[in-house]
């Protein structure tokens, strides 16, 4: 049987929390899928600073910035399939994840243009997931944000079904009661949802990696890729 990798990233600063939680509920829904492989990337606890403009990856095909950031590059780029979850930070994504995106983003791009070659189409099915602490707190926004970068990096983003309330990902209110700030606390249509979103983004991971198997002499070029990981990052 083909095996398929599929990476979630807890894009929390805040270990094991929430979002974490999130991420792990899609990755059961993933993993619950016949060939598949999963792995959990916690930002929680990583230190990956901000892009500044440099555009040394254009030249050197990578970022010269040195922290965690080329920890993460290698796992992204082997996975089929990634499930990115965020919580909302003053409606949106936290400033951690989008300095994680900006660098993967430009990067991904630039290694390939800086050496006259077409940027791949990555293929990568993604899903996303978040929560925020009230219940109208920029969840969509949020969600939003994310599909955005997945589509920026040629992503094949899918969701879960329409009847677990999975619309464009799983969202989940977090706060309510008394428990208003959202800490540890996930409502469980938000994790049904994550696991929904999970199941089928590992589903449609397969469908792709073996549509892409099946007509690899007659794709172009730019549907299949090789990442090579500097040495000295
Ligand atoms: C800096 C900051 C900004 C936040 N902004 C929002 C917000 O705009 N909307 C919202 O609903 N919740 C907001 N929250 C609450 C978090 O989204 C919520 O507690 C979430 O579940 C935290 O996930 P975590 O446990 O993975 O860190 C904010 C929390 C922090 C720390």
């Amino acid at each position: 049987m083909q095996k398929v990798k599929i990476l979630g990233v807890g894009g929390s600063p805040r270990k094991n929390g929430n979002t974490t939680k999130m991420v792990l509920k899609a990755l059961e829904g993933a993993g619950s899928v016949p060939g598949v492989e999963t792995e959990l990337y916690e930002m929680g606890g990583k230190k990956i600073g901000f892009c500044i403009s440099c555009y040394k990856c254009l030249e050197k095909g990578y970022c010269v910035l040195k922290d965690d950031f080329h920890e993460f590059v290698p796992k992204y780029m082997e996975a089929d399939g990634v499930l990115w979850g965020a919580p909302v930070y003053h409606t949106s994504i936290p400033a951690s994840m989008k300095a994680l995106l900006d660098r993967l983003g430009n990067m991904s791009l630039l290694h390939y243009l800086g050496r006259g070659k077409m940027v791949p189409r990555f293929n990568k099915v993604c899903g996303v997931l978040t929560g925020g602490a009230t219940r109208y707190g920029g969840q969509e926004i949020t969600l939003t944000a994310l599909i955005h970068s997945c589509l920026l990096m040629n992503g094949i983003v899918v969701s879960g079904d329409n009847i677990t309330g999975c619309y464009i990902g799983a969202a989940a209110w977090t706060g309510g009661g008394d428990n208003p700030l959202g800490k540890d606390n996930n409502d469980p249509e938000g994790m049904l949802c994550a696991q929904n979103v999970g199941t089928r983004v590992a589903e449609m991971t397969r469908i792709v990696k073996a549509g892409l198997t099946a007509l690899a002499e007659e794709l172009p070029g730019e549907y299949s890729y090789a990442w090579e990981q500097p040495n000295d990052t």
